[in-house]
């Protein structure tokens, strides 16, 4: 897979992916990223890239000579062009997994008040936003949904049943809590089940666990779902 980011803080987008699980994805060839800065496409001799809003308004909106050149320059035949705003669609693990299976990604960074709509209208795919507040540019919320895609890339994770097993693996239920070694720390015992080796009663354990977590914390996650019918795993869930 390939990556091209385009933003005004090519140095804000790359730092997250630059450590760890994502920079041993890159070093290995299994995914190409590159942030390239926007004002490289500016016309003006100040390289200027953004204008005040038409109609009056705070802030500045980044106009729309840099973008169109800068997706003429980077687009391919299979690529999808991203726009990282607060206006754009929720960012969820399953748009994660939709995004991992393509072969190149483009994602235009917003920045002050946004990005002319022609440029929305006649370049962008998919409007994306990582959650309901307002971030001061989008470099940030693009390492985060590469992040996101880069670590379901086959071979991006140590152990491939990392990502199967985890929190919105299943979209409506949180993963259940962990514990290691040691069995007793400051008084507080791992629960015995985990230590009993019965692994009906672990998952089942485990199963109850997530669902008392997802109430307790993200109870929006079950309710538009309710059913009265006890999960199978990947769908439905239970009466609250
Ligand atoms: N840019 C600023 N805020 C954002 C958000 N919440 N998601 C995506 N891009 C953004």
């Amino acid at each position: 897979m390939r990556i091209d980011i385009v933003t005004l803080f090519p140095e804000v987008a790359l730092a997250p992916l630059s450590d760890s699980i994502i920079q041993r994805a890159r070093a290995a060839g299994i995914v190409e990223v590159r942030a390239h800065q926007l004002r490289d496409w500016s016309q003006d001799k100040h390289r200027r890239v953004d204008d005040s809003p038409c109609g009056g308004g705070p802030g500045m909106v980044l106009q729309p000579e840099p973008l169109f050149a800068a997706v003429a320059a980077l687009r391919g035949p299979d690529t999808r062009v991203l726009l990282m705003t607060p206006q754009g669609r929720p960012f969820k693990q399953a748009l994660a997994r939709e995004l991992a299976a393509e072969a190149h990604l483009l994602i235009l960074c917003g920045h002050y008040e946004g990005v002319d709509q022609r440029v929305i209208e006649a370049l962008v795919d998919l409007e994306l936003s990582i959650g309901d507040y307002v971030l001061t540019n989008g470099a940030v919320a693009a390492a985060v949904v590469c992040d996101a895609i880069i670590r379901l890339l086959p071979g991006a994770l140590g152990d491939a049943r990392s990502s199967e097993d985890e929190s919105f693996s299943d979209p409506q239920l949180l993963e259940a809590p962990s514990y290691t070694r040691p069995i007793e720390y400051r008084g507080m015992r791992v629960p015995e089940v985990l230590v009993s080796g019965h692994h009906g009663n672990i998952v089942e354990w485990k199963h109850q666990q997530a669902l008392a977590r997802t109430r307790a914390n993200r109870p929006d996650l079950l309710v538009p779902h309710m059913t009265n019918q006890r999960p199978a795993r990947g769908g439905g869930c239970e009466l609250l």
